[in-house]
């Protein structure tokens, strides 16, 4: 019977995969634009390949792209290996998204998989997620200061920054010269463990040039604290960065903007349209978001790092079966991620950098857009 199971969810996942490989569509299916629940039920025989088992699977907010993507590459791929997906959006508000782990938690699910608003805020059902010994995959963003966390899938979120400050280094060529390039910094959430990651990347391999004068940053915001984008909202990066524009760069140019991700990318490309006159910035990014690779083609962002969540999707329904089949779970790294409790044993996707020149190969030949969700 186990064997059975088995062979079915191999075929599920590899069938997925397959399908992944071949890249497919990834419209979201944001239905209504409502940012409620969207409980899918299993159709076509969906729960007797996995036996009616079920993943519940919790996702921060359909406000940006990227989770909308992440949510139906799950449930697609989910529902191919046989399993029910109760699939939920929490409009990125904490309780919410508590209430809806409890629900799926009191409606059956046997794993959880949960891409957490403020990783330190689920406690309580994390609490009851462990009596109840079902297993938690932290999806993306670690979650914090539980020992209910059975694995983490990501991407390597400290290669992220490090990618966006070796392309700043790259571009300006910061070891061959005796100018001084200014530079204001903009990062994520501090309720975001990845944040923080993001931030040391790009930053361990910076600072060495600020220390010596290469760059400077005028409003002279530097530490994570001074530079973070509360819920990574676009308004508040934008709001900030004017602030800075009409003190500091009414007069000079802004030579480097560095953004640990696409919406607040976005939010900086907003206001350098609205409130700045010298020469355009270099601009990093991360998600490849649609806006933001209009603006690459544009030459309004200079790049993003690409991190293709089809790839993570089907990493995480590999973990799914191999936990619900006892098997041993696939993991490529057990030393970095520390929620407070212990190191949680992670698999970390490759990010991958892109920008104008190779964007057509991975983002359109990959099937990842078409190209006319470009124009
Ligand atoms: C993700 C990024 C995303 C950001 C904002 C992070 O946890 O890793 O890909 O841009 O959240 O949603």
């Amino acid at each position: 019977m186990k064997k059975k199971l088995l062979s079915v969810l191999l075929t599920g996942a590899m069938a997925a995969s397959m399908f992944v490989g071949c890249g497919t569509s990834t419209a979201t299916t944001d239905n209504a634009g409502a940012d409620t629940a969207a409980t899918t039920t299993d159709d076509a025989g969906g729960s007797t390949a996995a036996g009616g088992t079920k993943v519940g699977v919790s996702m921060p907010t359909k406000d940006l792209q990227r989770w909308n993507q992440d949510g139906a590459n799950m449930q697609k791929e989910l529902e191919a290996a046989g399993y029910e997906v109760d699939l939920q959006y929490a409009s990125n508000d904490v309780q919410t998204q508590v209430s809806q782990i409890e629900n799926m938690i009191n409606s059956g699910s046997n794993v959880l998989v949960i891409a957490a608003i403020e990783g330190s805020s689920l406690g309580e059902a994390m609490d009851m997620a462990k009596e109840k010994n079902i297993p938690v995959i932290a999806y993306d963003r670690l979650i914090m200061n539980s020992d209910a966390v059975s694995y983490y899938a990501t991407f390597d979120n400290y290669k992220v920054g490090q990618v966006q400050g070796q392309y700043i280094i790259d571009q300006l060529d910061l070891d061959n010269t005796d100018k001084t390039f200014t530079m204001e910094i903009t990062a994520g959430d501090p309720g975001d463990n990845n944040a923080g990651f993001f931030y040391d990347g790009a930053m361990d391999l910076l600072k060495p040039y600020i220390e010596k004068g290469t760059i400077e940053v005028k409003s002279g915001q530097v530490d994570f604290a001074d530079v973070a984008t509360a819920a990574w909202a676009t308004e508040t990066a934008q709001s900030r960065m004017e602030n800075i524009l009409s003190s500091k760069y009414a007069n000079d140019d802004l030579n480097i903007c560095l953004c640990s991700n696409d919406s607040t990318a976005l939010g900086v490309e907003n206001a350098l349209a609205a409130n700045y006159k010298g020469e355009y910035p270099i601009v990093t990014g991360q998600d490849c978001d649609i806006e933001n690779t209009k603006n690459m083609i544009a030459g309004k962002q200079s790049m993003s790092v690409f991190k293709d969540t089809r790839t993570l999707a089907s990493q995480v329904v590999k973990m799914v079966g191999q936990i619900l089949n006892g098997e041993k779970v696939d993991v490529n790294d057990e030393k970095t991620y520390d929620n407070g409790k212990g190191v949680v044993p992670s698999f970390l996707c490759e990010p991958v950098f892109a920008d104008k020149d190779n964007y057509k190969e991975l983002l359109i030949d990959s099937g990842y857009y078409t190209e006319d969700q470009l124009k």
